[in-house]
Formats: structure tokens, sequence, C-alpha cells
């Protein structure tokens, strides 16, 4: 009984000693809190007991986001955008996984001219940075600005952003609200209705959409637990008829290319080239529609080990649970050409275009000063030999 009590302690304690955190204890007066839900409270206990957003400046990190807007938005929001399927163990991985790869740093290398290289093209339009805004829908939830916020602060920053269908503006107000300078690609959801499909194109060209992102991973509804319980489930809950025949019937749809969000396979990939894809995206929705589903890294070296040419072929994109400037390095050097931001980019915006474009020069920062200590002069050159890729073999969910 005795010896029973004594492990279940044991292993009390090893649990707390590694828990999983959404948000770093990087913020607690000794570095370790006591109390690990702590984190950043310590730092910031006074915005904390009065429910208001910390001024931008003590926004350090992309984490620090999800803080700040849960102390402020309503609980039933905030577990919209928290959400993950089923009991969130693919949402979890989709943070955890960069932590198993070692990066391999070169030294004497002259990296200073590292900030100047961030820029890069999307499908041919220019970026200041090879990251970009994922479609998320219901931007409402965190200000009321909603997807104005998102679109303004994305033109400012000079980076893509990714509307969503189900967006709380539709695609005419978005456009509206989009600075001059700014570029963006329309998300879709499409069940089969061709008049209708045709319809939401033609829109979205008529918006200046620069391409269509049509996401391919929700083919049933999410299963979410956590956000059954607020009522605050999944926007596009139908089940949904999709194949590659009918992927080449919408590409003589529209006159602007069709990218395939949501490839969790290196066969996935290999079809969408096969089909003419012109570029994917390695997701799994953050993790919100299917529980046990890969991360976009460990998609990112199946193709790497089984199919490398493919990132040569079409351009290849990749979001899910990207927080640190070196998380983005790690998909970088696979061969990947931009990764996707989600929920950062939806807490951020419960400051409105500001957050956003905080978040954005936060993230591009850290781009900077993660490749220049990797000994990555150029961002363009990174390539796989900066990572020692089979540390996780061993150790997580991908195992050849
Ligand atoms: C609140 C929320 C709403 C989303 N809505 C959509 C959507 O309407 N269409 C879509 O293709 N993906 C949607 N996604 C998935 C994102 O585009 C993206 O794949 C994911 O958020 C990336 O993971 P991250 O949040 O960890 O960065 C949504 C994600 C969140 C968090």
């Amino acid at each position: 009984m005795l010896s029973a009590t004594l492990f279940l302690s044991f292993a009390a304690s090893a649990l707390a000693a590694r828990p999983f955190l959404n948000e770093p204890d990087t913020g607690s007066v000794q570095g370790a809190s006591a109390n690990w839900l702590a984190r950043i409270d310590d730092a910031l206990a006074g915005f904390a007991a009065n429910r208001t957003l910390p001024p931008l400046e003590n926004i350090i990190g992309l984490p620090d986001f999800e803080w700040a807007a849960r102390n402020v938005i309503p609980i039933k929001n905030y577990t919209y955008y928290r959400n993950g399927a089923a009991g969130e163990w693919s949402y979890r991985n989709n943070l955890e996984v960069f932590s198993r790869f070692r990066l391999r740093p070169r030294v004497m290398v002259d990296i200073t001219n590292i900030e100047n290289t961030l820029n890069t093209t999307i499908l041919g339009q220019n970026f200041s940075a090879p990251f970009y805004i994922s479609p998320c829908a219901r931007a409402d939830y965190a200000h009321p600005e909603a997807e104005a916020g998102l679109v303004k602060a994305a033109a400012a920053g000079n980076i893509l952003y990714m509307p969503a269908l189900y967006a709380h503006l539709n695609i005419e107000e978005i456009a509206a609200a989009r600075p001059e300078n700014g570029t963006t690609f329309q998300q879709v959801y499409l069940n089969a209705n061709d008049t209708a499909t045709a319809e939401i194109f033609k829109r979205a060209e008529a918006a200046g959409s620069k391409a269509i992102v049509y996401t391919a991973d929700s083919a049933a509804d999410g299963n979410r637990h956590r956000a059954l319980r607020y009522g605050v489930g999944s926007a596009d809950s139908s089940y949904t008829p999709s194949s590659w025949e009918y992927y080449k019937k919408l590409q003589t749809m529209t006159t602007l290319p069709i990218i395939i969000k949501g490839i969790m396979t290196v066969e996935d990939a290999q079809l969408a080239v096969d089909n003419g894809a012109p570029a994917i995206v390695l997701s799994n929705h953050g993790g919100r529609q299917l529980d046990g589903s890969p991360s976009s890294l460990e998609v990112a070296l199946e193709i790497h080990e089984q199919a490398p040419g493919i990132f040569q072929k079409i351009e290849v994109y990749a979001d899910g649970g990207v927080r640190y400037g070196a998380d983005a390095l790690k998909l970088l050097a696979l061969g990947v050409k931009a990764v996707g931001i989600g929920r950062p980019m939806m807490y951020a915006n419960a400051y409105g275009a500001e957050g956003v474009l905080h978040a954005i020069n936060i993230l591009k920062k850290e781009l900077a000063l993660d490749a220049g200590n990797m000994g990555v002069a150029d961002l363009k050159k990174i390539d796989a030999s900066y990572m020692k890729w089979n540390s996780a073999a061993s150790n997580g969910w991908y195992s050849r």
C-alpha cells in the first residue's frame, strides 16, 4: 500500500515537472514558478486581475497573445479559437513536435545581412517574410473590427493574408478594408454545388484575390469536445464530397490558381503534383479536425525522405503550432516556402490591427535572430543540413 502511494506521488511529481504549456513559463518570478499556472501572470499580474490587455510593449512573444486575449475575451469566444479535436493530442503535438528536433547551428559565418533576406514570393506575389496569416473564421470573436484588423496589419507588415470563407466580414467587406498594397488569397469550402462554387469564385476574383485556397482536410465535421461544451462548433459541419476529378473541374472554373490546404501524407502531396496543383499547404487544420493527424513538420519530413523533388515541383506551405522563429526555420529547412500562423494572429487581433502588426514584427525579428544564430547568412539558402532529423524517431509520434 505504502509503495503504491509512493509510486503515485513520484508519478505525480514527474508529471508536474513537465506539464503541457500553451504558454511556456518564461515570465514567472523565479523562472520556474511553484505554481506552473502562473507563467507570465507574475510579470503581468495587474492586467490579469483587471481583465485588461497589457500594453503591447509587454507582449514579448507570440504565445503571450493567447494569455492576453484569454483575459479579456468571453470564455466562449476564446474556446472557439483554442479548441482542438477530441483529446487534443494533435493540437499538442503541433506545438511540441518542434522541440523534438535539434538544430545544427553553424559558426564562423557572416550573418549580418540576414534581415535583408527574409523577403520571398508566394505564387509570384512579393512579400517581406516567408510567413502569412492562415485562414481562420470568426475574427469578430476577438475584436469588433473582425477581419479588418487582420487584412490591415498584413498589408502594413507586407505579408500575405488568407481570409476564411466563414469570416465574420464577407469577401467584399474584407476587400474594401484591404489597403492598396495588401494581398489576399481567398480560402473556400465547397460542397459540389457548381452554381454556388462559380459564384464564390466570381466574387473572389472581383474582390482582387490572387489565389483560391481550397480546404480539403475537413471532409467531415471536426470532433471537437472543448468547443461543444460552449456551443461553438465548426462553421463547416456537413459531410463534404470531394475527389481529384472534382479538383480538376474546379481548375476550369476560375482563372485563379487553386492551392490545396490540408495535405497530410506524401501520397496526397504527389497526387496534388500529378493533378496540376500549383501549391499545397501541409496542415492538420491546427489539430481541430482529426485527433491523431500528423503535424505539418512530420508531413514535411515524410516528403523530404520519400519524395523530396515535390518541394521543387510545386510550392509547399505549412501551418500548425508555429510560435517561434526557430519553429518556422525548421519547416523552411525542409523546403517549405512559407509558414502559416493561425491562432496567435486571432489572439493578437484582440488589440485590433496594431496587435496583429506587433505579432508580425515579433516573428520577423525572431526569424532573423534565430537564423543568425544558426549561421544562416541568407534565409533563402537554408536547407535540411541545419537540422538533425532523426532525433525525434524514438521520442515522438514520428517513426520510420
Ligand atoms: C479559430 C480558427 C478558425 C479556423 N477556421 C478555418 C477555416 O475557416 N478554414 C480553414 O481552412 N482553416 C481554418 N482554421 C485552420 C487554420 O487555417 C490553420 O490551419 C491553423 O490555425 C494553424 O494552426 P495554428 O493555429 O496552431 O497556427 C481555423 C483555425 C482556427 C484556430
